[in-house]
């Protein structure tokens, strides 16, 4: 459905052609104040022509707040956001009117619908995300002021084209290494546990790929530019990082703080894959090498001194920096001629015209951080009601000691060191 949250809910609406895109957001706390420049900042970094590396379709993306603030502060009422369609050219695409583009949505929302919005993606369409992220910013500014928690997402790669191995998240060793050899090498390498405890999106921002290490965003751009000019498409993998999480966060078993994550992230158009913390590494890595020590922490608590859990252990957020990778695939929509099947299942070559993103990837970073910003705040909406409801009741001193928290039953706020 178009709805994602429990307390914290958003949905979305609108599709590629239409008048409008955007979100409603129900259960935004009130009292926090949002400007339109507050969300602005998010949707210009995910609108579409920032640079030749992505659709060249123009449109400001500029937000409309439509209700649920007064005086630029949240009433605590719905927040109903709105972007209008500048640039739609609903005809762009009439060579889909015979074929169903490979690997897009034509088929599976026709077969599922019996009816498919006339041109582009409709709902399928990246517009639609546009609502997500107009949410998550506000999300984010909540997160921030009440928890200090930032959110920030970096591409990590363009086809082969990877962060150097030092920086880049754990994968999975090349096909047929030396299966005797169980060192977990760099895998979680010092720099890039440095570079999630200090990346900036000031710093990500700095390379039109947004990858923070300048020589590998060359070598991608060359990447996507190349893919361009063949008039093909390429993929690519977002890493994102939640600092300053409190711990605590999560609902097992169902709603496990990494399955909401993962269905979130999975949630976003043209993505394969999640993985979070060791991820597949973790499968090669033996447990005396993958297991997270405790360690005391500066205020006499508990941390751990590795994170190859990446925050979460029995799907509840333990404190450390949460940090997870997201599979894009390579777009579907490519000008380049391809051997198919129109919907009568005439055989015949597509070539399609249009305007379409040569890479997701530097596109996918405000929405992969907008996706975070909106699990961690309906998840925090949900403990917070379990905490607040325990403290009303009158103390149990009957219970053995080990069964209790000896800390006090509240979220904490005050975030472990990163
Ligand atoms: C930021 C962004 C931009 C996208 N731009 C395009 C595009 O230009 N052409 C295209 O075919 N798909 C594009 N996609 C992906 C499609 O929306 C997606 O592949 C399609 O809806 C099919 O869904 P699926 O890939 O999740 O199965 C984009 C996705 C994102 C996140």
């Amino acid at each position: 459905m178009s709805t994602y949250g429990t307390l914290f809910r958003v949905t979305t609406f609108g599709e590629s052609h239409c008048a409008s895109v955007g979100a409603i957001i129900d259960g935004c706390p009130p009292g926090l104040e949002i400007s339109a420049q507050d969300i602005q900042i998010q949707l210009s970094r995910r609108r579409p022509g920032q640079s030749d590396l992505t659709t060249p379709r123009n449109e400001k993306d500029l937000v409309q707040l439509q209700s649920g603030l007064e005086m630029g502060v949240t009433l605590g009422t719905p927040i109903a956001l709105l972007v209008r369609n500048e640039d739609q050219r609903p005809h762009d695409y009439t060579e889909t009117d015979l074929y169903p583009r490979p690997s897009h949505a034509d088929y599976t929302y026709l077969e599922k619908y019996g009816i498919k919005a006339s041109s582009g993606g409709g709902r399928s369409s990246a517009r639609e995300t546009i609502g997500r992220v107009a949410a998550g910013a506000i999300a984010e500014k909540y997160l921030k002021l009440a928890y200090g928690i930032e959110i920030v997402a970096f591409v990590s790669s363009v086809g082969k084209v990877h962060l150097p191995a030092g920086m880049a998240p754990p994968s999975l060793s090349p096909i047929n290494p030396d299966e005797e050899d169980d060192t977990a090498h760099d895998a979680l390498s010092k720099d890039f546990v440095t570079l999630l405890g200090t990346i900036s999106r000031e710093e990500v921002d700095k390379h039109p790929t947004r990858c923070p290490h300048p020589e590998t965003a060359e070598r991608m751009t060359k990447r996507i530019i190349r893919a361009k000019n063949a008039q093909d498409s390429i993929g690519g993998t977002v890493t994102c990082v939640i600092r300053n999480i409190p711990s605590g966060l999560g609902e097992p078993v169902f709603d496990k703080f990494e399955a909401s994550l993962a269905h979130a992230m999975l949630s976003i158009p043209a993505t394969k894959a999640f993985e979070i913390g060791s991820g597949f590494r973790g499968t090669e890595v033996p447990g005396s090498q993958h297991n997270d020590p405790f360690v005391r922490d500066a205020s006499g608590g508990l941390r751990t001194a590795t994170n190859w859990s990446g925050g979460v252990q029995g799907g509840i957020t333990n404190g450390e920096n949460v940090y997870f990778r997201i599979g894009f695939k390579s777009p579907a929509t490519i000008s380049q001629a391809q051997e198919t099947a129109q919907y009568d299942g005439t055989p015949g070559s597509l070539a399609t015209r249009g305007r379409h993103d040569p890479c997701v990837v530097p596109r996918a970073v405000p929405i992969v951080e907008a996706m975070a910003a909106i699990v961690v705040m309906d998840q925090l909406l949900i403990q917070n009601s379990r905490k607040s409801a325990a403290t009303l009741l009158p103390p149990i001193t009957t219970l053995p000691p080990t069964m209790v928290l000896q800390k006090t039953l509240k979220v904490e706020q005050t975030p472990k060191d990163s």
